[in-house]
């Protein structure tokens, strides 16, 4: 898959809306993530008020760039799951899905981590008046990439350990 390869944080966009259709391409990108017992614990809040965006952002002093976003996804968890200590697993590996379609989409975004931190997860609980069987996961702020960078090639072969 090439977007593993072209993939890059990106924290400025253009100020231009994504089309619902590619939102939605995402989102259908995050459902068919594979999770623990199949049991798919993610929720997803799109969020595109800037009110309610710019609250975000302040959620955390590695959220700021997140303020100019057109779009943040919030990516939250339930917690009337079967394996509810493998949750934060399950969700990170929908939201480096839905981080990979933006790349074939031509969108960019970044994960900002918000569990397990308890401070975020409340401040965003509470922007998002989140029930009481889900907790916030991360952020996804994304958008039309402004000054894409190639990616870094992080190849560490004294990382690879080779028994045989
Ligand atoms: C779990 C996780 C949490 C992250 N949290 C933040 C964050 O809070 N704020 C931010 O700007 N970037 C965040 N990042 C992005 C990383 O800084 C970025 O992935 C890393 O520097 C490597 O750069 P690359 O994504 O361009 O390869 C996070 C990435 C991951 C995987």
């Amino acid at each position: 898959m090439n977007a593993i390869f072209t993939r890059t944080s990106i924290r400025k966009f253009e100020d231009k809306p994504v089309e619902k259709e590619k939102i939605d391409k995402l989102l259908q990108a995050a459902f068919v993530a594979p999770s623990a017992g199949n049991q798919q614990p993610w929720e997803f809040y799109v969020v595109t008020e800037r009110e309610t965006i710019e609250a975000l952002a302040k959620t955390s002093p590695y959220a700021i760039s997140a303020a100019k976003a057109p779009v943040v996804l919030v990516i939250a968890a339930r917690k009337d799951v079967i394996f509810p200590g493998i949750t934060d697993i399950d969700c990170a590996i929908a939201t480096e899905n839905i981080w990979l379609e933006m790349e074939e989409l031509g969108l960019g975004g970044v994960m900002m981590a918000v569990s397990p931190v308890p401070e975020r997860m409340e401040a965003v609980r509470q922007i998002l008046s989140l029930p009481d069987n889900q907790y916030a996961f991360a952020l996804l702020p994304f958008g039309y990439p402004v000054g894409k960078k190639p990616q870094v090639d992080r190849y560490d072969a004294r990382k690879i350990h080779w028994i045989e």
